[in-house]
């Protein structure tokens, strides 16, 4: 539903007309109706205070038949997800940072009661968020919040002159109106020290493994998007729910001896894009029940064809929409935001011309130096694969031939895609060899729990069940360790994998090799390395996950490439990408092989959704390219260079781009 902005007020002081809104006193004739029903005070309305929407939200209580369809079917979706038993505690350098026992914790929540639905949400919400694992999201869209395109674009006209600053190791935005405070130093937020409201944001971010990634994630950034350069916000200007009300900064101008204490309000927007409601009966009614699409089907049945092409959840996905017909294998991150369309101000948007090849996510440039070429890659997806793919080619080609003997590749805010286009890039960077025939990518593996095998018995049966191949478990799609594609008859699952992990009897399937070449690759790869990969350098804020986190991995780790880190605390370890997966896929998927199998009735078989909402999860996780036997997930990923971001350098691609190859490339 009702998507909504939380930005601080002052940002928004000059979109005049929201503010206008604001201004005019509540009609008192309306307030006997809403007094009695604190969603109508909100229903209608663009710009309202959180404190409201808290009050809309917290009236609805729990319906006990509601909540125990939630927690089974969140229960049973996660009994594919192969983290669940290694994600009681993390293997490795992550076991601080990744220790949840989710079948535990939806023990408690089953238990608890709840004052309302929204506290019963976010505490599912935050639950699922401590995994770190941007896979693995709970959505709900009665209560998922965020920013409007609308706010975005209006935002971004409103404050050309953009001023990110970032001193004493903390950026800080702010826009327009508020110039003087430009180059301010932040002292205090809230009265504390700003690394603890850093560190309060990275404790329910959620998202990334790694410590430094979630704290990244608090401050603004850049990507490549399908039109334009997006302008992320960050935590701190954007939260994905109406809780805070207003933030207290103690800031110091530049200049200035004497500190500066204010008080910004936050204020949510009701996006137009969620369904218009004007009380608690239309906001339930229109953005909290199941909608088409919710719940999978039978593909095989002419009747569900709305219910698999629409996907609610779809907007979640942190990648440009795909197209729902043809099926590619993706790896993508999930989050309760939607991604940002707010455009990077223009004086910050490179300047270079775009070099033939490029398109939507992926842009091509070659720097001044006359040897460094560029790809700037926002996503690993794309609304046309082979497009996508020829793209990348002839844009690395043609930095060739206006001379590039090295590469930048910019992944910032990339949270993957199609997982087959990462393995295209590499292959085609680094060229034929051991590391890239028969396979560029990763060994992975599934879980192999008692229903997933059943539904690779039935297919085994009946293969007509899924003729077109769209099944995830259809064994027609996957080849074993040796690279041989399985027989329609075999249960790919079988001999199971039998594991004790963190304590707890695990499933997993034997090992399956590669799934993308040749037939996942569009075209002809060429026969010779484009670039020597040694003289790739891979850059990013570290928020590169899922299909960038398979694309960066193999890179540095099998060829050397090189890999950089933009900003962060200084005494902050920054690993060049996090959540690694293998393969995501969602609750929805999970119930369509179920009822295309017609194993609805399974007692481990999940029901349908009675809500808006949507579970992510990992279907197969990558084995480690170091440690070969243990997956890839929580494996170290070091950058090889962190660098400091600067006033100079902040959400400036061109002159972050030059400072890498002055550093590394030189
Ligand atoms: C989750 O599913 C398992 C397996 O069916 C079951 O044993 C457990 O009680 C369920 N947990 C909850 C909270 O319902
Ligand atoms: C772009 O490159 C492709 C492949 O090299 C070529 O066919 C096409 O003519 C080029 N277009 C332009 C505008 O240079
Ligand atoms: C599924 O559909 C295909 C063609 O659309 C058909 O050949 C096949 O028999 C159907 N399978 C079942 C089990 O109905």
């Amino acid at each position: 539903m009702a998507p909504m902005a939380l930005l601080p007020k002052v940002v928004l002081a000059a979109v005049l007309a929201a503010t206008a809104v604001q201004a005019v006193p509540q009609d008192v004739s309306a307030t006997s109706a809403a007094s009695k029903d604190p969603c109508a005070k909100i229903g209608g309305q663009k710009w309202v205070a959180p404190a409201d929407v808290r009050a809309c939200f917290t009236s609805y209580k729990v319906d006990e038949t509601v909540k125990s369809n939630i927690i089974e079917v969140i229960n049973k979706t996660l009994a594919f997800h192969t983290s669940t038993s290694y994600q009681i505690r993390a293997p490795g350098i992550f076991a601080s940072e990744v220790h949840v026992n989710v079948p535990q914790e939806l023990a408690r929540i089953k238990k608890q009661s709840y004052r309302s639905e929204y506290d019963l949400h976010v505490d599912l919400s935050r639950t699922l968020k401590r995994l770190n694992d941007g896979h693995a999201t709970w959505t709900f869209g009665c209560y998922s919040i965020h920013i409007s395109p609308e706010a975005f674009k209006v935002a971004s006209a409103e404050f050309p002159d953009q001023i990110d600053v970032w001193q004493n190791a903390l950026p800080f935005s702010l826009k327009g109106k508020l110039e003087s405070f430009a180059g301010a130093k932040v002292l205090a937020i809230n009265g504390k020290n700003p690394w603890d409201a850093v560190s309060a944001n990275s404790a329910i971010a959620g998202s990334y493994q790694a410590l430094g990634t979630r704290q990244n994630g608090f401050f603004s950034s850049y990507q490549r998007s399908t039109s334009s350069w997006n302008y992320l916000l960050g935590n701190f200007a954007q939260q994905s729910l109406p809780l805070s009300d207003s933030v207290l900064l103690t800031v110091q101008r530049t200049g200035h001896i004497l500190p500066d204490i204010i008080l910004l309000p936050y204020r949510s927007r009701i996006s137009s894009s969620s369904t218009a409601f004007t009380d608690t009966a239309s906001w339930r009614s229109g953005n909290c029940v199941a909608k088409t699409g919710t719940n999978g089907a039978d593909i095989n049945d002419s009747g569900s064809m709305s219910a698999l092409t629409e996907d609610p959840t779809a907007q979640y996905e942190q990648q440009p929409t795909v197209p729902p017909t043809k099926k590619q294998l993706l790896n993508v991150m999930y989050d309760d935001s939607p991604l940002s369309n707010v455009v990077l101000p223009q004086p910050l948007q490179p300047s270079l011309p775009a070099i033939n090849g490029s398109r939507s996510v992926g842009q091509f440039y070659m720097l001044k130096d006359g040897k460094t070429g560029v790809l700037a890659l926002g996503s690993f997806s794309d609304d046309d694969y082979d497009e996508f793919l020829r793209g990348l080619l002839v844009g690395l080609l043609n930095l060739k031939s206006l001379g590039a003997s090295q590469l930048v590749v910019d992944v910032s805010n990339n949270g993957g895609g199609y997982i087959c286009a990462a393995h295209w890039l590499h292959r085609i960077i680094a060229g034929p060899k051991g590391t890239t025939e028969p396979q560029a990518g990763l060994d992975t593996k599934a879980r192999a729990g008692p229903l997933a095998q059943a539904i690779v018995d039935e297919l085994n049966k009946n293969p007509e069940l899924d003729p077109t191949l769209q099944l995830n478990y259809n064994p027609l799609n996957w080849r074993s360790e040796n690279n041989e594609f399985f027989a329609k008859t075999t249960n790919w699952l079988r001999p199971v994998v039998n594991s004790v992990i963190n304590g707890v009897p695990d499933a997993f399937s034997p090992r399956l090799g590669q799934e993308c070449q040749p037939e996942g690759f569009s075209f002809n790869p060429p026969n010779e390395a484009l670039f020597d990969p040694k003289k790739v350098v891979i850059v990013s804020n570290g928020r590169c996950a899922s299909s960038c986190s398979l694309f960066s991995i193999t890179m540095a780790k099998k060829e050397g490439s090189k890999t950089v880190v933009l900003g962060g605390k200084y005494d902050v370890k920054q690993e060049y990408c996090g959540v690694v997966g293998g393969q995501s896929t969602n609750f929805k998927q999970i119930d369509t092989e179920i009822k295309t199998t017609k194993l609805k009735d399974h007692e481990l078989a999940p029901p349908d959704l009675l809500v808006n909402g949507g579970q992510g999860i990992t279907w197969r996780l990558a084995f480690g390219v170091t440690n070969t036997a243990e997956p890839e997930e929580w494996q170290d990923h070091p950058a090889d260079l962190n660098l400091p971001i600067t006033a100079a350098l902040v959400n400036n691609p061109v002159a972050i781009w030059e400072t890498v190859v002055a550093k590394l490339l030189a």
